[in-house]
Parts: structure tokens; C-alpha cells; sequence
């Protein structure tokens, strides 16, 4: 029997992704995870742009749902708070499902869940998922794919665990679709081309994006839908601005990996940092895209 896409029309609650907000960024201030900050400031941002298009998913009541590298659990809290499904996250990093615990705690105690929905989260990796074949009617991986080395194990995975002609939904960036003005300086450049080189060279893809739908097609998955969702935002850069210190962070954690991968020279690293640091605050304009391909498991 196939699983009928008896999407379910529902609208999200304005309230409830208010109050999910509020309880990410005060957890935000309240961390010492530094890695965890820059996730959850990344993560409302990209989720604002997700809000108008979770609604189109093919969700129904009473399903599972697996979402794959699920950080702190943002995308199934929002499920949860506007949707009686069975939600499971599985991340990679231990720190990150504490953390998607305490939130969801957080927000059951206000009473933000439809009744009848239900929240696991694991710890797992996308290569090896915790869970037993053809458990989910549906299978989320929202900005994972970018970080696996082994992109066809990670897509048999997410097909094993998807009940047959059951859906997946996988979206990610892509370097391709993105803009910004004024252009980045030629010293921000160089060091985002270190980090994607040396990205690449554990398998990384900063250009996964417009490869999903061949990868999941090639999986035997019929492709559904291909979309992309699109996110401008203009702004005005202060030397406080938390996306510039997060910025600065991750540059700085890189340091030691980009050497020894021999993408740049501990001085050259040194040289370009001080240069992007010293770079006056201005404002923003920035545009960035998330490819979105909808996939159905063959029966
Ligand atoms: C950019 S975040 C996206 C988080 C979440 N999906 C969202 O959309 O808000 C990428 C996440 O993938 C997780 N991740 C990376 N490699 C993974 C793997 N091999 N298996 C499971 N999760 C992984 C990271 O720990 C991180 O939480």
C-alpha cells in the first residue's frame, strides 16, 4: 500500500514561533558553547526564510518524522507547537541534542505542543541512523549535507529509515547562490576560500546545493519538487553586531585546521585575519538561497 500525501493544510501559529524564538535566544545568551551560539543565531535567521514553506511539506497527522542533524531541534519544536506528529531529531554532536532537550523542556512547560505530539532527540550520525528501516513517513535533512564526507551512505540511510514511498525533504546551500554588497574584501575572500578548501578535503561541499536532486534521483528516489527559498536582508553592521563576532569566531577557531591542511601558512592567516578585523563596520545587503528537493522512496 502506498502512503497518501494527505498533506495537511495548516497555518503556522505567530504566537507560538514568537515564543520559540524568544526561548532559542535567551538559551543563546545563556550558553558558553561558542559553536553552539553561532548554530542557534544561523539557525533563527535561516528558519525565519523556512516559516512560509513548512506548510507545503508533505506532513499528515498522526506521522513520524525523522529530521537528520537536527541541532538544537528548532525545525521539530515549530512541528511540534502546530502539528500532532511524532518527531525524532538525531545530531552528531552530543552537545547540541542536550541542548535541543532543555529547549523542548522548556517550551513544553509553556505549553507550546499539540497534544498528541511526541519528541525524541538522539545522538546520531547521519551515516548510521539509530533507527530500524522504513520507520518514518517522513525524513527532513535541512543544512547537513554540506558537512558529510560519505553523501551516498548518508542517502541509503535516509532511505532505509524512510517507509517506501515515503518522503524526504533535503535542502542546503549553495556558495553559487549567494550575493552580497559591497562585494567582501579580497582578504574575507581568501580566507572563505581556505575554509571551503580545507572543507572539501574531509568531504565537505559548499556547492551541495544544486546537487541534491541528481544524488537522491541516482538513490532511485522520484523526484517530487525542487525549489529554493530565498533570504535578502539588509543591515547595518556594528561593531557589536553578533553575526560579525561569530564571524570572527569561526575564523579564528579555523586557524588550526587550515594550516595543518596546508590551506594557507600560519603568518598568511595571520596577515588576512588582522586585515578582516580591522575592516570598518558598514552596511549590508545579503542575499542567499537553500536549494529544497522533495523525494519520494520507490515502493
Ligand atoms: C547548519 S546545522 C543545521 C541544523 C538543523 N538541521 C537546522 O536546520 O536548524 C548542521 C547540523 O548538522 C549536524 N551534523 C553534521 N554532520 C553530521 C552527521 N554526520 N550526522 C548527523 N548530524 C550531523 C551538525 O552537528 C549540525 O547540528
Amino acid at each position: 500500500m502506498s502512503i497518501r500525501l494527505t498533506v495537511v493544510t495548516f497555518s503556522l501559529d505567530d504566537a507560538k514561533s514568537e515564543k520559540i524564538d524568544a526561548a532559542f535566544r535567551s538559551f543563546m545568551q545563556e550558553t558558553n558553547y561558542w559553536q553552539g551560539k553561532v548554530l542557534l543565531d544561523y539557525s533563527l535567521m535561516m528558519h525565519k526564510a523556512w516559516r512560509p514553506v513548512l506548510p507545503m511539506l508533505p506532513l499528515a497527522a498522526d506521522i513520524s518524522v525523522l529530521d537528520v542533524g537536527t541541532g538544537y531541534g528548532l525545525l521539530i519544536d515549530e512541528l511540534a507547537a502546530n502539528l500532532s506528529v511524532a518527531l525524532y531529531g538525531i545530531d552528531i554532536d552530543a552537545k547540541y541534542i542536550q541542548g535541543a532537550r532543555a529547549l523542548s523542556e522548556t517550551l513544553a512547560a509553556q505549553d507550546i505542543f499539540e497534544s498528541g505530539s511526541q519528541i525524541e532527540f538522539e545522538v546520531g550520525d547521519i551515516c548510521s541512523i539509530p533507527y530500524p528501516d522504513s520507520m518514518f513517513e517522513f525524513t527532513m535533512v535541512r543544512e547537513v549535507f554540506q558537512f558529510v564526507d560519505d553523501i551516498d551512505k548518508a542517502t541509503e540511510e535516509i532511505k532505509r529509515v524512510t517507509k517506501p514511498t515515503g518522503f524526504v525533504c533535503v535542502s542546503d546551500n549553495d556558495d553559487g547562490l549567494f550575493l552580497s554588497y559591497p562585494e567582501p574584501t579580497e582578504a574575507f575572500k581568501k580566507l572563505h576560500r581556505a575554509i571551503e578548501k580545507e572543507q572539501s578535503s574531509y568531504g565537505g561541499d559548499r556547492k551541495v546545493g544544486r546537487k541534491i536532486s541528481t544524488i537522491l534521483s541516482n538513490h532511485g528516489f522520484e523526484i517530487l519538487a525542487v525549489n529554493v527559498i530565498p533570504e535578502a536582508r539588509h543591515w547595518k553592521v556594528t561593531p557589536q553586531d553578533p553575526e560579525r563576532f561569530f564571524l570572527l569566531e569561526q575564523l579564528r577557531e579555523a586557524k588550526e585546521r587550515l594550516v595543518s591542511s596546508n590551506a594557507l601558512s600560519s603568518s598568511e592567516y595571520d596577515a588576512l585575519l588582522r586585515q578582516v578585523e580591522s575592516e570598518p563596520p558598514s552596511e549590508q545587503f545579503r542575499f542567499n538561497a537553500r536549494v529544497l528537493v522533495i523525494g519520494r522512496k520507490p515502493r
